[in-house]
């Protein structure tokens, strides 16, 4: 690595700032404001040194009618820029990317928010991150996904426990020596186990840390109504062809454990809404996958043989937004692959007016589709949940 080169903020670099913004809605404003000149003041160079003591003001313009200067992006961090600012290949032009040019990605909202981008990406280059889970989640929540890679270690507990031994580990609660919790209400396990005991009010999967209370039970008992069982889902295929797949928002990794009996691979999604999620189902001995329902899912087209997904997709996401992730679990499954929608829940009327037209757009078939109402926060409400198994089909599925 050379640690003493200068980053010299180009017109490219003006250039990938230019894209940043149109692929923002900066660009209205920048629009608004300035008809013809785009400017970038930086206020350092040193962005890719390690030395980031040797600030020098510099300042790009991207010319296009050429007017007088207009608003100015100076509060973008200077490590932001080291993280996504053009870098040359070494081995020059890569007919793979068609091109000698390879740019980090990071979610392009990213820009709209400088203050807690500024103290996100504010650290010590090889040093240690600051303890800010809580600030990473939020940014990333907002849309900055995913977020700009960093140079600096992150926190970590100061006496880390390694995990239990397989199969021990699958049904153990994990010591709390091996989790940061500085982001989180509770400061340890007995906390979160108990918090559907003591806690009033809403906390995303309350139950999910008691490992012998409900979750132990969930998809293992003979299906009925809204609740399917693992097995009769497996059943609707030849044995042995659901192999791999996803769990989306799927809380403390149990479906995956189950689905690991069955010698299925699932890897799961989750955030980390005030509790340690992630490590908790890399405790289990699963794989985590920290990704929001925002970010393109990280599969190929045609890959999965099945997709899960409870208590996530609900009437709290955006329409059009929902719109854009059914059609994105249907092209990361392989035909025949299935998906199951597992207590989806919206008002009555959503259901028949938005929600089921939706689903049905997509072009999956129907192998197994249950209503019922969702009647925990009372009949008044007027909740439905829909449970259904759905296929992408094996022929024609484009
Ligand atoms: C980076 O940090 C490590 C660990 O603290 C240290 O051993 C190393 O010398 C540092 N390297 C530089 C270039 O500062
Ligand atoms: C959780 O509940 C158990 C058993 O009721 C109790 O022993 C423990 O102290 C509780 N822990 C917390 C943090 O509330
Ligand atoms: C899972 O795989 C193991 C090892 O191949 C095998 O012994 C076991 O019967 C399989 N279990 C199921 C449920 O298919």
């Amino acid at each position: 690595m050379d640690c003493s080169s200068t980053l010299t903020l180009s017109p490219s670099t003006g250039a990938f700032f230019l894209f940043l913004l149109v692929a923002s809605n900066l660009l209205t404003f920048f629009l608004t404001s300035s008809p013809s000149t785009f400017s970038f003041t930086t206020t350092t160079t040193a962005a890719a040194t390690m030395a980031p003591d040797t600030d020098t003001g510099e300042s790009i313009s991207v010319d296009s009618e050429g007017d007088e200067t207009s608003p100015t992006i100076s509060d973008l961090p200077p490590e932001f820029l080291a993280a996504t600012s053009p870098q040359k290949l070494p081995l020059g032009y890569n007919p793979n990317f068609g091109s000698d040019t390879i740019y980090a990605p990071v979610g392009h909202p990213c820009i709209l928010f400088p203050e807690e981008l500024n103290k996100y990406m504010s650290y010590e280059i090889n040093g240690s991150c600051p303890d800010d889970e809580l600030l990473a989640q939020r940014l990333l929540l907002k849309g900055c996904e995913p977020l700009p890679r960093r140079r600096c270690r992150p926190a970590a507990p100061p006496d880390y426990i390694e995990p239990l031994p397989l199969p021990d580990s699958l049904w153990s609660i994990p010591s709390d020596k091996s989790v940061v919790w500085t982001a989180y209400s509770c400061k340890d396990y007995s906390c979160l186990v108990n918090r559907s005991h003591n806690q009033e009010g809403f906390s995303d999967c309350k139950d999910c840390f008691e490992l012998g209370g409900r979750e132990k039970f969930r998809w293992i008992t003979q299906g009925h109504g809204l609740d399917f069982s693992i097995d009769e889902v497996l059943a609707t295929k030849k044995p042995g062809t659901l192999r791999i797949g996803l769990d989306l928002g799927g809380g403390t990794g149990t479906f995956a454990i189950r689905m690991r009996e069955k010698n299925v691979t699932i890897v799961t999604t989750s955030m980390n809404l005030n509790g340690p999620f992630n490590s908790f189902i890399a405790s289990r001995g699963v794989i985590p996958l920290f990704l929001s329902v925002s970010q393109r899912l990280p599969f190929f087209d045609n890959t999965l043989d099945i997709l899960h997904s409870m208590h996530v997709l609900n009437n709290w996401i955006p329409k059009k937004l929902l719109h854009f992730m059914l059609f994105d679990i249907y092209r990361v499954l392989r035909p025949g692959g299935l998906f199951w929608l597992d207590h989806f829940f919206c008002l009555e009327e959503q259901l028949e007016e938005a929600y089921v037209p939706m689903i049905e757009t997509v072009g999956f078939k129907k192998v197994k589709w249950v209503t019922g109402w969702k009647l925990d926060r009372g009949p008044d409400m007027r909740e439905m949940y829909l449970s259904a198994l759905l296929e992408k089909p094996l022929k024609k599925s484009w």
